[in-house]
């Protein structure tokens, strides 16, 4: 089975464009690959100075996980800071790392371009204990967003200097992205993100989720008259989950006259509440037995580790630190 790895940073409530674009393939993977995936916790200190915040992000990221329908017993879940092995092999990757190499780093680039994010050294050096998260499991594949594409470039690179200097070890990964898959519009049109303040979140209460799907922007053609689905959002949200006969139901309903975008709205609240209410419940549930996320975090911890040593050992030896 070929060998998968991916980490997930804690950075707040996931939405429609997080579960479509990402959040779904990386739980249908688990059926076919030997997956590890983590919990970065060490790269979510570049933007989270706050250790309860941090904490409390990084269960609810679990929680999430869960209630989606990651199962522990096909993935290795656990969290990076659980693993302190990646940090040492960090460190000596970064003996080997050139410094122009993380120069031309865009996410380092443009957070300091944009002020959001301070010049820490930290953030300057977060592509190599990317590296080090994943070359410490020598994976085939490393699916990702296409915005960390880059990252794997650099990884590729490290390793190929590590390898060259210290004799074959690791493997070069491949990173796995998903060209196809959509760009999921936000309640205002644009692509929706935390950022623009535009989601419809994932595990919203029935309440604020329908105050959402009713906020979706659409234009003043009157309920009785036609439609064109391609210009209207709703529709384009709903056939995203519908199937296809619901989708060509709306469609038709939508150029038929007569079916308003309120109709469009209830449709797509309905269906939404339909498919992520029984996992909102399941969250809820998972969350008032923190024991059972705990026991996860570390069975899954315990396994990595098993790796992860052995991979340090094979390390240690071929740098000198260990003899
Ligand atoms: P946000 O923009 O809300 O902060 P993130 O940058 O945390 O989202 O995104 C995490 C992952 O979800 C990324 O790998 C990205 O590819 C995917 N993603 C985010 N927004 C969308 C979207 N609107 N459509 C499809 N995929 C998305
Ligand atoms: N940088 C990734 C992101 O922001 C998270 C991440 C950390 C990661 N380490 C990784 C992804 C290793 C894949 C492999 O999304």
């Amino acid at each position: 089975m070929q060998r998968l790895v991916t980490g997930i940073q804690p950075s707040g409530k996931p939405h429609l464009g997080n579960y479509l674009g990402v959040m779904k393939n990386q739980i249908a993977y688990q059926n076919d690959f030997d997956c590890y995936y983590f919990l970065a916790n060490l790269h979510a200190l570049t933007t989270i100075k706050n250790g309860e915040e941090l904490n409390r992000l990084t269960i609810d990221l679990v929680l999430d996980y869960l209630a989606i329908g990651l199962d522990p017993q096909k993935v290795t879940f656990f969290k990076q800071s659980d693993v302190p092995e990646h940090t040492e092999l960090a460190w000596i990757l970064a003996t080997v790392t050139p410094h122009g190499l993380l120069e031309r780093a865009h996410a380092y680039k443009d957070a300091v371009a944009s002020g959001k994010k301070e010049a820490t050294v930290g953030l300057f050096t977060y592509p190599v204990l990317m590296a080090a998260d994943i070359l410490m499991y020598k994976p085939d594949l490393v699916p990702v967003g296409k915005d960390q594409k880059q990252h794997i470039e650099i990884t590729r690179d490290i390793a190929e200097k590590f390898n060259h200097n210290y004799g074959e070890t690791f493997p070069l990964p491949e990173a796995e992205i998903n060209e196809d898959t959509a760009v999921v519009p936000g309640i205002d049109g644009q692509k929706m993100s935390k950022s623009y303040n535009n989601t419809i979140p994932l595990f919203a209460e029935p309440k604020e989720l329908k105050a959402q799907v009713m906020k979706i922007e659409t234009d003043s053609t009157p309920l009785e008259a036609p439609k064109d689905p391609d210009k209207c959002l709703v529709y384009q949200l709903y056939k995203l989950l519908a199937t296809t006969d619901q989708t060509a139901t709306m469609a038709n309903n939508l150029k038929a006259g007569g079916y308003g975008y309120g109709h469009a709205k209830t449709d797509l609240y309905n269906l939404l509440h339909e498919q992520f209410e029984p996992l909102r419940q399941k969250r809820i549930e998972l969350s008032k037995d923190i024991d059972y996320i705990n026991d996860i975090l570390n069975t899954g911890a315990k396994k990595a580790r098993m790796i992860a040593q052995q991979t340090m050992t094979e390390v240690r030896h071929k740098v000198g630190t260990k003899i």
